[in-house]
């Protein structure tokens, strides 16, 4: 009778994991005041006083100001309307080129395709996992506006030189800090370290508010021109007094004030809950180890991760299975989710498959049926965007083969509910056999 789970065996785990529940009593309260109040929002798409929207959203605009040390933070109705917002504020043209990450969220690479240019993908660093600085010099060209870096699975992006980099270029850097929110490199605060920063409060993240976004920035041209984007700029600024029109047509990224209220408080409970994160990571690291296949994660120099997903290395010349089939075992040891986060939690082969292999960047098709806009970037540009497999070479070998995540630090979880995740681990390289 085989003891993996995988073969037949006992499962170290019977019961589902807890769920992640950062939502409490202070959001309950301050949404019911909202409530009453019967002021779901109160923006206006016009230069008035409420252009601005309503108290609940300015004090949380402040508040995440003040917390993160930057002079604007301006709410959205998410990250993906931030990162458009950021795009377009830049005063990105058409045909343009925006070099970004393809180990993220797929809208922090499809951006620029709201303002017509081009994702130009550069490759990862193959410890940290972020944006590689030499792999984005290669694609910086004269048609290059920007670089959107990702902070990603709570990592900070190597600021020091990518921002460096960006400067003797004449770029601007968008920060998408969506999966880190209150790691910090060389003592400040991720999201404040490019030119635009994005939060993401969205219900996956590690505080939320369901769904909603923040952009902080010290500049106040381009926060003035991220909240004219957010609501209704063409509308605006001819009586606001806005000469530069670029870019300038609105949209409604508007938060509500449910969304500001509970975002209000659970601004308050970052700090401990990715405390809490950090403290299971190194109870798990300090259990894991010394397993001769695992690599644990490196946090960069000068550095503080958050955690939002934690990524061993595996290394299949040890084992002698692949990764695809270790995970498979330890799954099975685990109680079968779904991404429901009532569900359980995943332990993942890889992150996201890297971006540029989606159809859309595969067929060039985004807009119509003709290419647009890579046919006319392509004629303009004289190059063609190549999008083929191999084209970033470390993020493909950490996806397809070397990369293992899983969220198993949430806070909520109990030392036996972090044993089990552990033990599963364990138990199948003792019985890696098995597998052979
Ligand atoms: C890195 C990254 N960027 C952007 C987003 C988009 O966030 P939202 O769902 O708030 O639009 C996400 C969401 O998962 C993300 O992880």
């Amino acid at each position: 009778m085989s003891k993996l789970a995988l073969l037949g065996g006992e499962k170290i785990r019977k019961e589902k994991f807890p769920p992640y529940k950062p939502i409490g009593e202070e959001e309950f309260e301050h949404s019911k005041k909202v409530f009453e109040s019967s002021i779901f929002s109160r923006f206006l798409g016009c230069w008035h006083e409420d252009f601005y929207g309503g108290p609940t959203v300015q004090e949380l605009e402040k508040k995440w100001a003040e917390y993160f040390g930057v002079k604007h933070a301006i709410s959205v109705n998410s990250a993906t309307s931030a990162l458009y917002c950021a795009v377009g504020a830049v005063g990105t043209e058409p045909f343009e080129e925006v070099i970004v990450c393809p180990y993220t969220m797929c809208a922090s690479a499809t951006a620029p395709l709201i303002y017509n240019a081009i994702p130009v993908f550069a490759d990862v660093e193959p410890d940290c996992f972020c944006l590689d600085v030499k792999s984005i010099e290669e694609r910086i060209t004269d048609k290059t506006r920007a670089i959107i870096v990702v902070d990603i699975l709570g990592q900070p992006y190597n600021a020091t030189e990518i921002n460096a980099l960006a400067k003797k270029h004449g770029l601007y850097v968008i920060e998408d800090c969506a999966q880190a929110p209150y790691a910090k490199l060389n003592g400040q605060y991720t999201g404040t370290l490019g030119d635009i920063g994005i939060y993401s409060l969205n219900y996956h993240k590690h505080i939320h508010s369901g769904e909603g976004g923040i952009l902080v920035t010290n500049n106040d041209e381009l926060a003035n021109r991220l909240k004219l984007i957010r609501n209704h700029a063409e509308a605006v600024v001819e009586a606001k007094g806005d000469k530069d029109l670029t870019n300038m047509v609105g949209y409604n990224y508007r938060m509500t004030e449910i969304e500001a209220a509970i975002a209000y408080e659970q601004l308050d409970k970052l700090a401990p809950l990715i405390e809490e994160r950090r403290k299971n990571i190194r109870y798990i690291e300090d259990r894991l180890k010394d397993l001769p296949f695992l690599t644990m994660p490196k946090v960069r120099e000068g550095g503080e991760h958050s955690y939002y997903q934690h990524a061993f290395l595996y290394d299949e010349n040890v084992t002698g299975i692949h990764r695809n089939k270790f995970v498979e075992a330890v799954c099975a040891e685990l109680m079968p989710i779904t991404l429901r986060e009532t569900e359980g939690i995943k332990v993942g082969c890889g992150y996201v498959k890297p971006l540029y292999l989606l159809p859309i960047y595969q067929n060039k098709i985004a807009y119509g049926t003709k290419g647009f806009p890579w046919n006319y970037a392509e004629k303009e540009n004289g190059r063609v965007y190549d999008y083929s497999k191999g084209i970033c070479p470390v993020v493909e070998d950490l996806h397809f083969n070397k990369l293992i995540s899983h969220e198993y630090m949430r806070p909520g979880l109990t030392k036996n509910d972090l044993d089990d995740f552990i033990n599963s681990f364990i138990k199948v390289w003792e019985n890696i056999d098995e597998l052979r």
